[in-house]
């Protein structure tokens, strides 16, 4: 089993980074494919945090780094990465597609301005320029790795684009930033120099190594919910999430890959607007934010806390195929009096199991709920001794919620986490095996 994919069931921020820290240990690449440095992927290491948004998250393993075609790079960020990296003696073996999209300073000023006249419609981004980086990739007007690398169509390049951008600044947004289109040279040459070393063709790297027998860990950033087709559009990112994504954006044909797995935490988080039918908005969904430490790692946003969602997870399987679930932040739900799923929504009353397109549907409907009981709440050591015993050493309530998730999602569980160290992990099936 060379490849696997690994991608969020959720919202995001459903523990991937702590998951693909704990897979690379076992493979030999580990490539980003979609979004940004809108990601955050959080790795906890011998009572150290790393904070990836760039490079992938296998970059404590020491392990060959891709960061594929699909990515929109933020040089500045980058190069802040590996220099954090090379702080903790650690020099990233990286690759980076040339056919990669560039991330600029005006792409993140339009991106806040963007967001600010949506109203209602408002994603909340991140604010780092992935939705007008995109938009320009879509258009046509993008700056790729490739560009950069070459000072004629650079100049080409930046010509039209500042044109278009300084246009679209001051006429749709009123604003008096101004780009200068020498300063815009000027940084890209740098980031050249910075970066030079690092760029290839990653779809060719990544099938060689697939021929040699190589294990390939496919990363993804942000989860199902948010991908911009199949999300709930417009309040997701403008990236395919799902784990398709990771053909077109790496390079690499559909039966290239071996498996996907889907992590899924115990409960439901969202940062930035749009629906959420399990929010909770009283003492429990506090409970869970602060024992769960649901802050943004880009934004620093509270993130919204609710239950697990039956009817998004089953969505989520089908279109990502799962072979295998992960779930993450069991611990959390200790000492609840309560833990709900929900296994269907209300709407105008009628029961609907299906996950629904329109998000006016799903921001009116009730969710139905099953209850289930909760565990004890225990300190992190006593998760850690747990984990060492591996998955019968669980409390049994916790064994039973996980085995209602494993129905729900109609696919096995291969990995349970329980707190953010390594070391609280409870593996039931290799990944790569
Ligand atoms: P953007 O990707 O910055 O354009 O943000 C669009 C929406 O996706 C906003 O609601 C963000 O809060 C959300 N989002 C983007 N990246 C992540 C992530 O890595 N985790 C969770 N939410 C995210």
């Amino acid at each position: 089993m060379p490849s696997v994919v690994i991608i969020g069931t959720q919202y995001g921020d459903e523990g991937k980074g702590k998951v693909v820290d704990y897979y690379a240990a076992k493979a030999d690449l580990v490539v980003r494919f979609q979004g940004g440095s809108n990601v955050g992927h959080t790795v906890i290491v011998g009572g150290s945090t790393y904070k990836f948004r760039m490079l992938p998250s296998g970059a404590l393993r020491e392990k060959k780094l891709v960061i594929g075609n699909g990515v929109v790079v933020d040089p500045e960020r980058l190069i802040a990465e590996i220099e954090e990296l090379a702080s903790v003696g650690k020099k990233p073996d990286l690759l980076i597609s040339e056919r990669a999209h560039v991330v600029l300073p005006f792409h993140k000023a339009l991106d806040r301005l963007e967001d600010s006249i949506k109203g209602s419609l408002k994603a909340g981004t991140t604010g780092v320029g992935i939705g007008p980086a995109y938009a320009d990739k879509a258009a046509r007007f993008g700056i790729r790795i490739i560009d950069l690398m070459d000072d004629e169509s650079l100049r080409e390049r930046l010509r039209l684009l500042v044109g278009l951008k300084q246009k679209e600044l001051r006429d749709v947004f009123g604003s008096e930033d101004e780009i200068s289109e020498s300063d815009l040279l000027s940084l890209c040459r740098g980031f050249r120099e910075e970066i030079r070393r690092y760029v290839g063709d990653t779809s060719e790297y990544i099938n060689d190594a697939l021929d040699k027998g190589k294990r390939v860990l496919f990363e993804g950033g942000q989860g199902t919910l948010l991908d911009v087709d199949h999300g709930i559009y417009p309040f997701g990112t403008s990236s395919n999430t799902v784990s398709g994504a990771a053909c077109t954006g790496a390079g690499v044909g559909p039966r290239r890959i071996d498996k996907v797995l889907g992590v899924c935490k115990a409960y439901t988080t969202r940062v930035g607007g749009g629906p959420f039918p399990t929010e909770l908005q009283d003492e429990v969904g506090r409970r869970i934010q602060e024992k769960g430490q649901e802050f943004g790692t880009v934004t620093g946003r509270p993130r919204r806390c609710g239950w697990l969602d039956g009817v998004a997870l089953r969505y989520s399987t089908q279109v990502n195929s799962l072979d295998s679930l992960i779930v993450t932040k069991l611990d959390v739900l200790g000492g609840l009096d309560r833990v709900l799923i929900c296994t269907g929504y209300e709407h105008e009353g009628r029961v609907i199991r299906r996950f629904p397109s329109n998000p006016k549907v799903l921001a009116h409907c009730t969710p139905i709920y099953e209850a289930h009981e909760a565990w004890e709440d225990m300190e992190r050591g006593e998760w850690t001794e747990i984990s060492s015993r591996g998955y019968e050493a669980l409390p049994q309530n916790a064994k039973s919620y996980l085995r209602r998730i494993e129905e729900i999602a109609q696919v096995p569980l291969c990995l349970i986490s329980v707190g953010p160290e390594r070391e609280s992990t409870i593996s039931l099936v290799d990944a790569f095996g």
